[in-house]
């Protein structure tokens, strides 16, 4: 195990760009909860999150100024702990959870009410925005932060290998999931995706279809 200062880039966190992670917070009883939630790198040691209100991660935060980032590629973790409650005995006394590769822990700076939003979700006042400075980094394997714009470039080139094999109704419902690919790709994913992305976007008008 290897516990160092804080600097993002060693988790392959590149500033402006958005990870999947799980938070964990102390509940107000003292008891630990994780949810997934999306964190954007705004620095070698600064985080920034966007919380809808109503959430425990939210409240908690609020009420202990400070969370842990659980750096995960695990299926199951993100299913268990958004679908039901992660069992206690997942988590370490630090709050951060056992089966993880890398977490670090954050202390929050500031709360904005969220004012800007690119997402299908409409109601942007009842989110917040938390900037928080990151401490203690605790890595035990080495890790890339889960960004989720590699699967969307996948998931498109595999699409684009059907378009000509199947009908209209389906190169619709194709050019729809492109389009929405795209969105979260230019809003969370690496340059690189975003590049690949780009390329599918011109192979796709070369062979005429409206984007
Ligand atoms: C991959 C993933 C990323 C998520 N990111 C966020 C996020 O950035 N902000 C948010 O408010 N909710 C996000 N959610 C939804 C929360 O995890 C969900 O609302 C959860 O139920 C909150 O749990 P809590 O009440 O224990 O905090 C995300 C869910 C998934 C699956």
């Amino acid at each position: 195990m290897i516990k160092m200062k804080a600097d993002l880039n060693l988790m392959g966190m590149e500033r402006g760009r958005q990870y999947e992670t799980i938070i964990t917070t102390k509940n107000a009883d003292g008891s630990k909860n994780a949810a997934p939630i999306g964190v954007i790198c705004a620095g070698e040691d600064k985080v920034i999150t966007r919380i809808f209100k109503g959430s425990h991660t939210l409240d908690n935060m609020v009420r202990e100024k400070e969370f842990i980032v659980n750096i995960t590629h695990d299926p199951e973790l993100y299913t268990v702990s958004l679908l039901g409650n992660l069992p206690q005995e997942y988590f370490n006394d630090d709050y951060s959870l056992k089966c993880v590769d890398a977490y670090f822990k954050c202390e929050t700076i500031n709360f904005t009410e969220a004012v800007k939003q690119s997402d299908p979700i409409k109601k942007k006042e009842e989110a917040i925005v938390i900037k928080s400075e990151v401490r203690d980094m605790v890595i035990r394997k080495e890790i890339k932060a889960m960004n989720r714009g590699f699967g969307y470039v996948i998931e498109s080139l595999a699409n684009l290998t059907r378009f000509d094999l199947v009908g209209d109704a389906q190169k619709e419902i194709y050019i729809t999931r492109f389009k929405e690919a795209n969105r979260v790709v230019l809003k969370v994913g690496r340059k690189e995706d975003i590049k690949a992305m780009h390329e599918i976007k011109k192979e796709l008008i070369k062979r005429g279809y409206d984007l």
